[in-house]
């Protein structure tokens, strides 16, 4: 039999504390309106953490994920465990995650650092795993605290308005007997574009880790070149979503449903029209979730089946681009 992988359980994590455009515009400093925010990105609101980690909301998404596959964690062989806002600098989430869920049974735990693409990244070193005969069940998980770690001035105004916290998981085991599962991946980086979105401090890469003087500068922020981000996300997503559908031999119109990176519904949009996929073929959870970053795929999958628009067998396309700049598409059967 030729091993092949599916996913077998999805679940997500939000916290509690949703946050609308309404508040971010009561902060003054912030100089933003509801107006801009959903006439620019389309959200209309995002959740913040309370007290939670981001391994808390993993554990919480994880749970769920390990319910909807009938499964326990006896069960699962592996973490994989995507995030770009870790607990800690090291050691990586995916050691806090054993711990809290898995207790005693040491399982091996990866983190994946591809920001928005991590959760492609991972689905696509589990399915090789489970291919490569190496594990049978594996645990992929993304989840982001961003609300920490923004600058609530007008100075990071464009990337604070975008981001939320959130977790979401899959199960991805060995796929039963005359299931085709996941088909391919197709997984892209260009490191020249780095510095048009990132964080740049605390780093090991210049001869001090961060100054008094940085932290005063707010160089500890994110920052962006939205426009540039932009340009590259719609043209990369069109190429790497042609690429996996190539790769299969499939065509657009062979799509059910399309569950792309929420960065911004604009892109989003933009980029299905490029692909001739019909808006109806879309899974959106901006507007309420903001961009959770590595968990935004596996939530979308969430609201997928909560919609009920996700079926057994149905032609699923995930596809992404973030910060790297990395770009990375799957193409699998539900
Ligand atoms: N509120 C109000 N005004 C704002 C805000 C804000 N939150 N942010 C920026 N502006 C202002 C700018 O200062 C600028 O003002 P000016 O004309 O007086 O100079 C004006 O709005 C237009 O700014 P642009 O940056 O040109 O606006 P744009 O239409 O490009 O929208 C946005 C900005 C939403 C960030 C967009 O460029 C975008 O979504 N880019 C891609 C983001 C993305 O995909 N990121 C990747 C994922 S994140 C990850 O990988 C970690």
């Amino acid at each position: 039999m030729i091993r092949k992988s599916r996913i077998l359980g999805v679940g997500m994590y939000l916290p509690e504390r949703a946050v609308p455009n309404t508040e971010l515009e009561q902060i003054k400093a912030l100089e933003t309106s509801d107006e801009w925010i959903q006439q620019r990105t389309g959200i209309q609101s995002r959740h913040y953490v309370g007290s939670e980690s981001g391994t808390d909301m993993a554990c919480e998404a994880s749970k769920i994920a390990l319910e909807q596959a009938h499964l326990t964690t006896d069960d699962i062989d592996f973490i994989i465990f995507a995030t770009l806002s870790p607990d800690h600098y090291f050691p990586g989430n995916g050691c806090f995650l054993q711990d809290q869920l898995f207790g005693d049974r040491p399982v091996g735990a990866l983190d994946v650092r591809n920001q928005c693409t991590g959760f492609i990244y991972s689905l696509t070193m589990a399915d090789s795993l489970i291919k490569s005969g190496q594990y049978d069940k594996i645990l992929v998980v993304g989840a982001e605290v961003h609300s920490r770690g923004l600058d609530y001035t007008k100075e990071g105004r464009d990337v604070t308005v975008l981001f939320g916290d959130g977790a979401g998981a899959a199960v991805v085991g060995l796929a039963p007997e005359g299931h085709d599962g996941i088909l391919s991946h197709a997984l892209h980086s260009e490191g020249k574009y780095a510095s048009a979105l990132w964080l740049e401090y605390p780093c090991n890469a210049y001869d001090f880790f961060i100054s008094h003087e940085n932290l005063d500068a707010g160089v500890h922020y994110p920052k962006m070149q939205g426009r540039q981000v932009f340009k590259h996300a719609t043209r990369r997503m069109v190429e790497v979503s042609k690429e996996v559908l190539g790769k299969t031999g499939k065509s657009v119109d062979d799509i059910d449903i399309v569950l792309f990176h929420q960065a911004n519904l604009r892109i989003n949009l933009m980029t299905a029209s490029m692909l001739k996929i019909p808006e109806e073929k879309l899974v959106n959870t901006i507007q309420w979730s903001g961009n959770t970053t590595a968990a935004t795929i596996p939530i979308c999958m969430c609201e997928a089946v909560k919609q009920g628009k996700l079926h057994e067998n149905d032609l699923v396309l995930l596809c992404g681009f973030g910060a790297g700049f990395t770009w990375a598409a799957s193409l699998l059967y539900w």
